[in-house]
């Protein structure tokens, strides 16, 4: 039995509203597009083919790679024989070709303060950083954590692993000591890089004491690196912890980029599966920033002097393959903010639209439904005429958001491209290319070229136009994940045992009448907070490992801001009594054994829980009770009693 998201059993996923509003690309943009209509039909006489020609044309070998593509279903090697290096391909060949002067990243600090990195700079720096690596005893192939805030040290770590061959694990900033320590136990990382904190919302957010107590859990780490974010000082534990500028400042500015083999592992990015064990999600270098390079210069059309804005983390996939890898191997201009789009007020961003003339935006639903709550005024009070396209990620975004990204945001003239991937995809699968594709507002519309997404049944037949089902990818494409890491078996259970021979996503789609794609979110029980996907199970076990309870289930609620909420049902120890206090003080534990993303936003105690006959908690019925819907199919609920109780109880809920 697989312990990985399946299918729901009962009916197909139903898509219950019809957009009919379509929007051609405007003539003038289509006619400079980068990618042009014919790129269809080329990638699709021969993907493999396709897949090689870009490949020679976007990446700098050190050696040429002989076969395109090595295909044993479900492992795939790209490129193979060749090699080359990741950092130098994002970097020094930029430099070396006059570009060295360019802007890589405008840096935004939340409280104000600012930092220009040209791509000299950042070939200096990564090279720094990397020879501090070097000096710590890490080498090619050692993994090394990164847990830090959306600081410039940040990328520039990343880079200089690349440039050593080091493989990079990074852990979002707003995880906790114990989701940190996890991690670096799967990968057995040597070396962790992080800082004294960041800003968020005008406060300072420590890390250090994070990652001091993460470290009393991992045993590998030898040493500590720590970016000096606030010039406050900090508990430094001797022989183990150095201070960045300490052992950076000193190195020398020239570190030779290590060649590696295109399969070399780039990154491990671990996400939330439904058991608690986190997923090592593994990447390697040349197929990687294949996809990521190419689909970030035909997805957002990308021109030389664009001045480009991905609004995410890095510490998410999105900021890995779209702030730091594709945009930097196409030698772009961009932007990164540290902070909170509502610090210190909800101009924030336009501020910077406007001040840095940003030509592309690429941000979550979940931020353009906030700013929707925001009103109108706020981004209308700003120029935001430099913009010329808006993409959306993370998850389906609603017609009523698509529009209003499209006209208040992009003046109704930007082509918007609702971009459909996943961390284990690495790179852009389903999106318009906006030059190309007639949009509606909603569908993230086709499968790019060389990329053959489907929606099948519950048998794997594809459905027809009209029909919903499940997502899938029918071919190997050069971003995609190599395996979870230590787990093979686990990679082809969880991606490849439900569809013979395809990619099941996870996610419910459908095809309307036009053959368009429309995503209708996750069909298993990882539930998608504000864009990050958050397992039920890691948040049920933090729960559980209070004192007081005794069981919980959590539940996705639809919430109009962050896409789901967090709702959690849970039974109390005999003898504990439910109360305000608790249910706080369940919140807290929760937010401290995972992190504050994970908070419940609503808890509602229960005298038990549904679940079948097996055991097995039912959630679908606690989804259908969160929503206040009628039950589905209850056949195999073992006590039924138990649900009645839970309903009579459900105005009780605690909200947040
Ligand atoms: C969801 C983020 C609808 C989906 C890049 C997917 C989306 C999961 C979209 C991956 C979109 C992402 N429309 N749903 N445009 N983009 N999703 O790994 O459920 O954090 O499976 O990667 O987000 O989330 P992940």
């Amino acid at each position: 039995m697989s312990d990985e998201p399946q299918p729901h059993s009962g009916p197909e996923i139903e898509n219950l509203f019809a957009e009919t509003r379509t929007f051609p690309p405007d003539p003038a943009f289509a006619a400079a597009a980068n990618a042009q209509a014919g790129i269809y039909d080329e990638a699709a006489a021969d993907y493999v083919g396709f897949w090689e020609k870009q490949a020679k044309e976007r990446i700098s070998w050190f050696t040429p790679f002989g076969e395109t593509l090595k295909w044993e279903l479900p492992f795939a090697e790209w490129f193979v024989g060749g090699e080359l290096n990741i950092a130098y391909n994002c970097v020094d060949r930029h430099v070396e070709r006059g570009l060295g002067d360019k802007v890589a990243y405008h840096w935004i600090g939340e409280p104000g303060d600012t930092r220009t990195l040209t791509y000299r700079d950042l070939m200096v720096e990564s090279s720094k950083a990397a020879n501090a690596l070097l000096e710590l005893g890490v080498r090619k192939g050692d993994r090394v954590a990164i847990y830090m805030p959306m600081i410039p040290e940040l990328p520039i770590a990343m880079l200089a692993c690349a440039r050593i061959g080091a493989p990079h694990t990074v852990v979002f900033g707003g995880f906790s000591a114990e989701a940190l320590s996890s991690r670096i136990n799967d990968c057995g990382a040597k070396v962790l890089i992080t800082a004294d904190g960041g800003w968020r919302r005008g406060k300072k957010v420590g890390l250090k004491h994070h990652a001091d107590e993460a470290v009393t859990q991992a045993p590998t780490i030898e040493h500590m690196i720590v970016v000096d974010r606030f010039g406050d000082g900090a508990h430094m534990v001797p022989h183990r912890d150095l201070w960045w500028h300490e052992i950076v400042d000193r190195q020398s500015e020239v570190c030779p980029p290590v060649p590696v083999d295109s399969e070399h592992m780039l990154y491990l990015l671990y996400t939330s599966g439904t058991t608690a064990k986190p997923k090592g999600i593994l990447h390697t270098s040349a197929g990687y920033l294949l996809g990521a390079a190419f689909t970030h210069w035909a997805v957002f059309d990308i021109k030389p002097d664009d001045v480009y804005w991905c609004a995410a983390d890095i510490g998410w996939v999105t900021g890995h393959s779209y702030i730091v890898y594709g945009p930097l191997a196409n030698a772009t201009t961009g932007v990164m903010y540290e902070g909170a789009p509502d610090a210190p007020t909800w101009d924030r961003w336009w501020e910077i639209v406007e001040e840095y003339k940003v030509s592309i935006l690429y941000c979550a639903p979940t931020a353009i439904r906030a700013f929707m709550k925001q009103g109108e005024a706020i981004p209308e009070a700003h120029d935001l005429s430099s913009l010329r396209v808006l993409g959306s990620v993370g998850e389906p975004i609603n017609p009523e958001a698509w529009r209003w990204y499209k006209d208040v945001i992009g003046g109704g003239k930007t082509p918007v491209v609702d971009t459909w991937w996943q961390t284990e995809t690495g790179q852009i699968l389903i999106s318009p290319l906006p030059g190309v594709t007639t949009t509606k507002p909603g569908s993230a519309t086709f499968g790019l070229p060389g990329i053959d997404a489907d929606v099948v049944d519950a048998d794997g037949t594809s459905v027809p136009n009209g029909g919903g089902g499940y997502l899938v990818l029918k071919r190997p494409w050069p971003g995609m994940l190599r395996g979870i890491y230590g787990d093979p078996e686990r990679y082809k259970q969880t991606y490849w045992s439900r569809f013979p021979g395809m990619y099941f996503a996870g996610d419910g789609a459908k095809r309307d009448e036009d053959g368009y794609i429309w995503l209708l979110g996750r069909v298993d029980d990882v539930m998608n907070v504000a864009g990050h996907r958050i397992s039920t199970t890691e948040v049920e076990s933090a729960l559980v490992d209070h004192k007081s309870v005794a069981e919980a289930a959590v539940v996705g609620k639809n919430d109009p801001i962050s896409g789901q909420a967090i709702f959690a049902f849970v039974t109390l120890k005999s003898g504990q009594e439910p109360s305000d206090a608790l249910a706080v003080q369940l919140r807290e534990h929760v937010a401290y054994v995972i992190g504050p993303i994970a908070r419940p936003k609503f808890l509602l105690f229960a005298p038990d829980l549904p679940k079948t006959r097996s055991g097995k908690i039912m959630r679908r019925l606690l989804r259908d009770i969160a929503e206040g819907r009628a039950l589905g199919d209850a056949s195999t609920l073992a006590d039924a009693n138990v649900v009645d109780a839970i309903r009579s109880n459900t105005g009780k809920a605690e909200e947040d």
